[in-house]
């Protein structure tokens, strides 16, 4: 869809979404709630083949990383200990006229972006300018507008970190005033305070007000992770390194949810922790970065849309974190994260629960506090970064378009449609047949109504890599055509050989041979 702007392309893809079943906004009936969403029939379906993606590739193929499902609700201490009941906080401003929400650190990093823009801007004027000869370096550190821009850009987000990291409020809402960053909707600059505001949810367990405790969800499934570590390691006997892989819900209650899936407050995390002798981080972490990347790479959807993004500001527990950004319909944005924690999360637990937390080590005869390197991604995420790109406006030969998903083939959520050509003389029976043998392997469709390119069509617009067309020669000798979905060449072939055929390019297995 290369011919509409982003924002009308991105348009599009949130309504193919609710059109095909893939997804709806949640309690539509009741006019929805903000920024949750629930998968439909063939949403749940691709969202599912992600999640088992990454599984076999996170726990089956790894030989050392085992499996958990830990619960939602956890102790509220395990909040303390994290870190999220005093410092899970987004800073948060109204617009006093618009009476609109922000994120004022996003309105902060908003405004120094525009300002590196402008000085790509100049950059790309001056490439126009000075042809081959130019050193694009040293404009940009030496040419005093380019300079300006950029050294701006940096200052600003200095100055409001700074200041956020300080508790200083009132110096943080300053910048905002200062730079005369304005309310995109009101267009004026007058804000209220600037206050924190803690993302996890809070509810209560127990059904007499007095004796009821409170209690989080979930913000992240890691945590499950953490407290189950002894558990895991005695019970699985397992020897360091090893990893602990898990998906699941978690809940923030995002002060501004944006962008479809992008940004939920109900949204699915898959996520390992690799635990590691302290001292050899540095080598998992790269291991991780690179595998985690070429994970991503094996889906197909071109290896130009991916960037890692280090972090060059850490938070205090993390010696080394990069994000694999994606670029989505609105721009380069965080698809996963990798983070080296060090010993952080398992010495806090020790702390706050008072109980020892440490490995025994075999082989040095020692006990320490393992370190961990953590991937985490968001499976919504993926799901709209493999929807986004796949969705297609084609043009073909005679003129006429056709809209398909060009899903990767192993997670479409159907992977072949049986048409019968006709609703009579025994095609529907055999068709019936062909279904039967391929359910066991497949998710199979089987589609009888209207004609024939019309249900090609429905099939492309849902990301169904083929098609098995059932017609009269197909009584005579048990042949069948097979229609590719993004050649929409058909060739001829044997209902026996179907299986086979079939597996080779569409299969979980076929997907997850790239990885090795
Ligand atoms: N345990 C580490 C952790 O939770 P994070 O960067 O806060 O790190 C990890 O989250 C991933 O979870 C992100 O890279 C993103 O893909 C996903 N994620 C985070 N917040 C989200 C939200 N509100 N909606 C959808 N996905 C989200």
């Amino acid at each position: 869809m290369s011919n509409i702007s982003p924002e009308e392309a991105f348009k599009r893809v949130i309504a193919h979404a609710k059109e095909y079943g893939f997804i709806f906004q949640s309690s539509e009936l009741y006019d929805g709630l903000s920024a949750v969403y629930d998968y439909g029939q063939n949403g749940v379906l691709l969202k599912n083949n992600l999640r088992t993606y990454w599984w076999k590739a996170m726990v089956q193929l790894q030989g050392n990383v085992v499996g958990l499902d830990s619960a939602i609700f956890m102790h509220p201490t395990v909040w303390k200990a994290s870190g999220h009941v005093d410092a899970f906080n987004d800073p948060m401003i109204d617009n006093k006229d618009s009476k609109k929400r922000y994120r004022a650190d996003v309105l902060v990093e908003d405004y120094a972006e525009k300002l590196r823009q402008k000085a790509d801007k100049e950059v790309e004027k001056a490439k126009e300018r000075f042809g081959a000869a130019f050193d694009e370096a040293m404009y940009r550190s030496t040419n005093p507008r380019v300079v300006e821009y950029l050294s701006k850009a940096d200052a600003v987000l200095t100055r409001f970190n700074k200041a956020l990291e300080a508790g200083d409020f009132a110096e943080a809402r300053q910048v905002l005033i200062d730079e005369k960053i304005t309310c995109p909707v009101s267009g004026s600059a007058n804000w209220t305070e600037l206050r924190q505001f803690n993302l996890m949810f809070a509810t209560k367990m127990g059904s007499v007000a007095e004796d009821a405790s409170d209690l989080y969800l979930r913000p992240e499934t890691a945590q499950g992770i953490f407290v189950n570590f002894l558990n895991v390691q005695k019970t699985g006997r397992m020897k360091l390194p090893f990893g602990i892989a898990q998906t699941g819900k978690a809940f923030r209650n995002e002060i501004v949810a944006r962008q479809f899936i992008f940004r939920m407050r109900e949204f699915e995390q898959m996520e390992m922790q690799y635990f590691v002798r302290p001292g050899s981080e540095m080598e998992w972490y790269a291991h991780w970065k690179h595998a985690r990347m070429q994970w991503h790479l094996a889906l197909g959807l071109g290896a130009d849309r991916y960037r890692f993004h280090d972090h060059e500001k850490l938070a205090h527990y993390a010696n080394a974190a990069a994000d694999i950004e994606f670029q989505f319909p609105f721009g380069f944005k965080e698809l996963e994260g990798i983070h080296s924690r060090t010993d952080f999360d398992l010495s806090r637990h020790e702390e706050f629960s008072g109980r020892k937390v440490q490995y025994f080590d075999p082989e040095t005869n020692e006990s320490y506090t393992p370190y961990v390197v953590e991937t985490s991604v968001g499976l919504d995420r993926l799901f709209l970064a493999v929807l986004a790109t796949a969705l297609d406006e084609e043009v073909l030969e005679d003129g006429s378009s056709r809209t398909v998903l060009r899903l990767p083939y192993a997670v479409a959520p159907t992977q072949v449609a049986i048409l019968p050509l006709l609703k009579k003389d025994g095609l529907p029976e055999l068709a019936q047949t062909v279904y039967n043998e391929l359910r066991w392997d497949f998710q199979v469709a089987v589609d009888e109504k209207d004609a024939i390119g019309k249900r090609y069509r429905r099939q492309d617009a849902v990301g169904t890599p083929y098609c098995v067309t059932i017609d009269h020669q197909s009584l005579v000798d048990e042949t069948v055509t097979l229609r590719d979905r993004d050649s929409m060449k058909q060739i001829r072939l044997n209902i026996k050989d179907l299986r086979s055929n079939l597996q080779e390019s569409v299969s979980m297995t076929s997907l997850l041979k790239k990885l090795i």
